[in-house]
């Protein structure tokens, strides 16, 4: 009987597909997949396991299939989903708003030298041959200007990002969590997670241990897993050595990229 299902769901006790409450927009290799694993541990949270890619590249397939990536969810759950390129293209905070301008926005944002280094080492360990990250990250050879062209550096203008995002939304609506403190004190990191998403704090210290092998927080047993884990060996990767001079000279070139970022967040997220 449809009458009786449509009571039920109405009533919030069948599981529809609904569009998403929250978002991790960003950023790449900021410790985006460490959010994601660590929120949906509330159990009233759902999550796409997958990166959709909605806004960015499929965009044209429109809302209903959209909504149809979207995991089951009762009343009352928060519905996520997380793609790291939404942070950074263009016509995403547009097309966010017209779906819901309500939406909840979750950024992971690291030091951006060091991301640099992580994007690139990922893209290193998928292509073999791959030119030094100094011959990459500087216009004619090591010698010249920072290249900001390239995805790696561009990536972490943070603040020129953000600027895009508030234009169509309110600084209350985004929450930023600093990738560094995520991995030093992942507990403290989520409860302001959770307390942004309106939910009980319950991903808490216990849901934690640190594995001196991985050196990296992972998973003490939760539901549906029955013993502790750690994220996959693609997160935690060692990065290559890099010229000490290439550190620096990107380091000044971020400083007042990073200054604009505080600024703009109210933030001092410490990087060096
Ligand atoms: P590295 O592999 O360079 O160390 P993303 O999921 O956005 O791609 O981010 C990957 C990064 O998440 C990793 O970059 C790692 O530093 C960071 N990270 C944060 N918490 C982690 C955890 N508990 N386990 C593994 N990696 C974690």
């Amino acid at each position: 009987g449809a009458p009786k299902y449509r009571f039920l769901r109405q009533q919030g006790l069948r599981p529809s597909r609904k569009f998403p409450d929250a978002l991790i927009i960003g950023v790449k290799k900021g410790g985006t997949r460490a959010l994601l694993e660590f929120i949906r541990l509330h159990p009233d949270v759902r999550a796409a396991g997958s990166e959709v890619h909605f806004f960015d590249r499929f965009y044209s397939k429109g809302f209903t299939w959209y909504r149809h990536h979207m995991p089951p969810t009762l009343e009352g759950q928060v519905t996520m989903e997380k793609t790291p390129s939404y942070f950074v293209t263009r016509e995403v905070p547009q097309r966010v708003r017209q779906m819901n301008p309500n939406t909840k926005l979750l950024v992971v944002v690291r030091d951006p030298v060091t991301r640099a280094i992580s994007d690139y080492t990922q893209a290193a360990s998928k292509k073999a041959g791959m030119r030094r990250f100094e011959d990459l990250a500087f216009l004619n050879g090591s010698g010249g200007l920072v290249d900001t062209s390239w995805g790696p550096v561009k990536i972490g203008v943070y603040a020129r990002h953000l600027e895009r995002w508030l234009r169509c939304f309110p600084l209350n609506q985004l929450l930023f969590v600093s990738g560094e403190r995520l991995i030093v004190d992942p507990a403290a990191e989520m409860a302001r997670v959770q307390d942004f998403l309106g939910l009980k704090r319950v991903v808490t210290e216990k849901h934690f241990y640190f594995n001196s092998t991985k050196g990296f927080p992972c998973l003490m047993k939760s539901e549906g897993r029955s013993s502790p884990h750690c994220l996959g060996k693609t997160k935690g990767r060692n990065h290559p050595h890099i010229d000490p001079a290439a550190i620096e000279r990107l380091r000044e070139f971020y400083r007042p990229f990073n200054a604009r970022f505080y600024q703009l967040t109210g933030i001092n997220f410490g990087w060096p």
